[in-house]
């Protein structure tokens, strides 16, 4: 299946190669205590060592029986996350919102929408998920509010307000033109005429998201204010979203177009003049130091879909003071088992200048399910333990997204009426919108998966949780989920996979995917072979060259399971998209 955002990804890709060429407080909040992490170095931030789980809140468990997910809901299900093994969770937004973009629409940064729950229910979650070592990072959305926002009510009410200059407002062309040919992310014109003043506003995503005007300081100091805010109540950091998007040609320079036509219907342009402008660099600096105002190493992590490993390795920072984490899109838009594709984009991202922590995922809630996505539709189980095993042994901080470690699979609306996301119903049919890949977690075999005592969950629960849910996986040794908790277990007993150097393997080999995970401390090797094709390989290793004097490996995990018995890596067969993962000897 087609990753959904690929094409619009495309677009910008092209876009850049082209341009590269031419150069509420509600109550106080509660002391925050730091989690002791037992497999923590002192000299690491716990980021490097943690597993970040997303979890999408409308969809994770429902506590009230309103058929979306709750605060309440995901503090019930945090002794499920600490048994699975992670060390983060990342909560998209539950800031009160009027919901046209399912909370990336937010009218208050600074309490928490009804529907999720109350303020203190966030802090008994934070205070609950604290006591099992698992640490909360927040969704913070600066490029824009929603347009039911206060901010925006005042800016809109007079060209003369104090805050019409908190969001961009500009003259048309002439009568029922807009200012420029800047395109929305989500379709059609980016400017939106607003009857009041005779004005047109900026959106990038859409209309009802305006976006804020990050050259007005007192959007600034507005926004870290937001972010301050929860840092106090103890959240340990912050996903950013759309952060490539913050700023805008000033000359409204019109975006040069491309050939063809997207998902909407609309020409194709280059996002020259609204993407990856040189002062969001500027601002990432100003997150970074308002994070570090805190103790514990709060970590930013960016959602910026960069299109090659130079604009990736920016988001790091020229000195390190910038994002910790910047998500790498280029990993999760492979789209296909490639072992060249992966062996190419580790490579580059394992050797990047900044020196940065690579941050891999491959599902979240814009993306269809890596179980399809990644599936050849008859091994897609066997496949889904192969993507677990790159996501969880190669030398990066992972991201996990709810549902993924029990093979939840993508299920998009067959019916243009039963469409949720906005984009669906802009985009139909060719666009379906993202609700196949924010479908309520699976958890047992009761009515709804266990989601919801609802008449009628906000979206419905796919026919696949009769098989694929947490309850039957967890009592199959052989489930996608019991190799997922296997594998985390790894990860945590063995220093070598959590941050042991990356040293690929076999380089030229087109259909088996190999790397050595080697601990500089104890000096431990751990090898990967991951045969990312329908055939059984044989390949042949020689460890010489990385110091390795020995000659054979005994299997930590393996699927399909193979006996104890150690391998020869002088003829090392492995099975149809096999998975090994052993201690070399
Ligand atoms: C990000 C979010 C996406 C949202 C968009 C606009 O891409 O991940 O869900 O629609 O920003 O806020």
């Amino acid at each position: 299946m087609l990753n959904r955002w690929k094409s619009i990804f495309l677009v910008v890709t092209i876009a850049l190669c082209l341009a590269a060429g031419s150069s509420r407080a509600q109550q106080a909040p509660p002391q925050s205590s730091k989690p002791e992490h037992a497999h923590q170095k002192a000299q690491d931030p716990w980021w490097k060592h943690a597993v970040i789980y997303e979890i999408y809140p409308r969809s994770f468990q429902d506590s009230n029986g309103d058929g979306v997910g709750d605060i309440n809901g995901i503090t019930s299900r945090l002794d499920y996350l600490r048994d699975l093994g992670i060390d983060a969770i990342w909560i998209s937004p539950m800031y009160p919102s009027p919901l046209v973009d399912f909370g990336y629409d937010i009218s208050d940064y600074t309490a928490i929408d009804p529907l999720y729950g109350t303020m203190a229910d966030f802090d008994r979650m934070v205070s609950e998920a604290k006591k099992r070592n698992i640490r909360v990072i927040m969704d913070f959305v600066p490029n824009h509010t929603s347009d039911q926002h206060p901010w925006f009510a005042e800016s809109r009410s007079s060209r003369t307000n104090p805050k019409r200059d908190w969001y961009i407002w500009r003259d048309g062309k002439g009568t029922g033109q807009p200012p420029n040919n800047w395109q929305s992310w989500f379709g059609h014109s980016a400017w939106k005429f607003d009857p009041t003043t005779s004005q047109y506003y900026y959106h990038h995503f859409y209309t009802e998201q305006p976006d804020l005007n990050w050259r007005n300081p007192q959007v600034r100091k507005a926004m870290y204010d937001g972010m301050r805010f929860w840092f106090k109540r103890g959240v340990e950091g912050f996903r950013i979203d759309a952060v490539s998007r913050l700023f805008e040609d000033p000359n409204l320079h019109d975006d040069p177009i491309l050939p063809g036509k997207n998902a909407y219907g609309d020409p194709n342009i280059m996002h020259k003049y609204t993407d990856n402008l040189p002062e969001v660099h500027e601002v990432l600096r100003e997150m970074r130091r308002v994070a570090d105002e805190f103790p514990g190493d709060p970590v930013l992590i960016s959602e910026a879909d960069e299109p090659n490993i130079a604009e990736l390795t920016k988001m790091y920072g020229s000195k390190n003071d910038e994002i910790q984490l910047p998500m790498d899109f280029q990993m999760a838009d492979v789209n296909r088992l490639s072992a060249p594709d992966f062996r190419r984009l580790l490579d580059e991202i394992d050797r990047n200048t900044a020196g940065g922590q690579p941050h891999y995922f491959f599902s979240n809630h814009d993306q269809p399910r890596q179980w399809d996505r990644y599936g050849d539709g008859v091994h897609n189980d066997q496949i889904a333990k192969l993507m677990a095993t790159l996501l969880l042994t190669t030398r990066a901080t992972p991201l996990m997204y709810y549902g993924e470690e029990i093979g939840m699979r993508t299920t998009d609306p067959v019916r243009k009426e039963d469409v949720q996301d906005p984009i669906g119903k802009i985009g139909w049919p060719q666009e379906k919108g993202r609700d196949g890949e924010r479908t309520p977690m699976q958890w047992d075999t009761s009515k709804d998966a266990g989601f919801s005592t609802s008449e009628r969950p906000w979206l419905p629960v796919p026919t696949s949780a009769a098989e694929y849910n947490v309850t039957a996986e967890s009592h199959d040794p052989n489930s996608i989920l019991s190799f997922y908790k296997r594998l985390l277990a790894l990860r945590r007993s063995e220093p070598a996979l959590r941050k042991g150097s990356y040293l690929p393997l076999d380089r030229e080999n087109p259909f088996v995917l190999s790397y050595l995970r080697k601990d500089s401390g104890k000096g431990d090797a751990i090898l990967v072979v991951l045969n990312m094709s329908a055939e059984t390989r044989t390949v042949s290793f020689d460890l010489a060259a990385h110091e390795v004097k020995e000659m054979s490996a005994i299997p930590l995990i393996a699927a399909p399971e193979i006996g104890g018995e150690s391998t020869m890596l002088t003829h090392f067969t492995i099975p149809a998209f096999g998975v090994f993962v052993g201690m070399i000897h």
